[in-house]
């Protein structure tokens, strides 16, 4: 049998190298709560390459997390945005059927009707700019290409990229666009997946057949990412060719993380989570534990909005959730990896996960 000295092989990774790693890992941006300045700043402090989850944050609040980060560390790290779409043009009837169909968890929240006014989202080129300006090592991004005109901003201020595929086509085109490396995630990720398309069917491909399909064609680094959850799984998908791996899930209940208290009784609870996708959050698919919200919500799939409008709309349910301690109406983020999941810091889960 073939054995994976991790700690070894790493020198000669190629994705490494190029960032000074020393474990060939990138704990994944997790935007919406879990992402802390103490989980980046731990994880590059560890040696491998923290994200910080950007996509719901403004110009300042980007400045604000990534000078805490500064502070603690000149490591590595990476800022994370997600690719915009075209604004969805919605249909009041679509919008008399949305509210219609979230009213009981509205009424059961003590919440007021809501109103939804475009944008739906936070303004991507500001974003971006701010970006341009912080020079992070890595700008990783999922949902899409980045434009031509940004991909040679980056280069130009000396910063990697590394786009997000879920299919080997996905793939190509990054390839394609000149990132220089790409996350494969497979359908066994938690949290949003990344399909450039966010109203096509998901085509569904595990991480292993995507590995497989991409490893000849895509001659750039590839992070293997979706239900890794300990030293095996990591051994397994870079015997199969990636070059290095992402994971979220496990890093979820890890003490610097922030995500919240009823979401991380959800994920200790009990450790053969089980968890589906589903677009009733944000219109778009995500993989998470199936909670009272998701399986209220599946019945009405005609009144879900279009993303990123859905997640803007059922953003006061999730926030008055969380101040009311309940995860019934939370999204629930996580992947298929079972297990317990690591309580303790994030540097003694990395040095467990490549040193034993
Ligand atoms: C709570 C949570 C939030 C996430 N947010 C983002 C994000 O903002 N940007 C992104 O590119 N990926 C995001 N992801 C997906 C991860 O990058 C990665 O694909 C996934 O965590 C891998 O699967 P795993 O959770 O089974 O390890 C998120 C995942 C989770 C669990």
């Amino acid at each position: 049998m073939k054995v994976f000295n991790l700690g070894n092989t790493v020198t000669k990774n190629e994705f490494s190298k190029k960032l000074n790693l020393k474990f060939p890992l990138v704990v994944a941006p997790m935007a919406g709560g879990p992402t802390s300045p103490e989980l980046v700043i731990a994880s590059s402090e560890a040696g491998v390459l923290g994200s910080i989850g950007a996509a719901y944050y403004n110009r300042n609040e980007i400045e604000e997390f990534i000078s805490k980060v500064r502070l603690q560390t000149q490591k590595p790290v990476a800022i994370n945005l997600f690719i915009p779409h075209e604004e969805p043009q919605i249909s009041e009837s679509l919008i008399s059927r949305a509210i219609k169909a979230t009213e009981k968890f509205r009424q059961q929240l003590n919440l007021p009707q809501p109103s939804l006014l475009p944008p739906y989202e936070e303004n991507f080129d500001e974003q971006f700019d701010t970006v341009l300006k912080l020079k992070p090592k890595v700008f990783s991004f999922v949902f899409g290409l980045l434009k031509p005109e940004y991909v040679q901003a980056a280069r130009k201020e000396g910063i990697l990229l590394i786009g997000t595929a879920t299919t080997l086509e996905e793939a190509l085109a990054l390839q394609e666009s000149k990132v220089d490396a790409i996350t494969l995630q497979g359908f066994e990720a938690g949290g949003h997946r990344g399909i450039f398309n966010s109203t096509a069917a998901d085509s569904e491909v595990s991480l292993l057949n995507l590995i497989d399909q991409c490893r000849d064609k895509i001659k750039i680094p590839l992070i293997a990412a979706g239900g890794l959850m300990n030293s095996n799984d990591i051994k397994a998908v870079l015997s199969r060719g990636a070059h290095a791996v992402q994971l979220g899930t496990a890093f979820l209940a890890c003490k610097e993380a922030a995500t919240s208290a009823p979401y991380r009784k959800a994920l200790l609870a009990t450790p053969d989570r089980r968890t589906k996708t589903t677009r009733v959050f944000s219109g778009r698919f995500a993989r998470g534990i199936e909670n009272l919200f998701m399986q209220e919500m599946e019945k009405h799939s005609d009144a879900i909005l279009p993303f990123p409008a859905q997640n803007k709309f059922t953003r006061d349910i999730r926030g008055a959730s969380l101040k009311n301690g309940l995860s019934g109406y939370l999204s629930l983020w996580a992947g298929t990896g079972q297990g317990e999941l690591w309580t303790g810091s994030a540097g003694e889960l990395i040095q467990r996960l490549f040193l034993t």
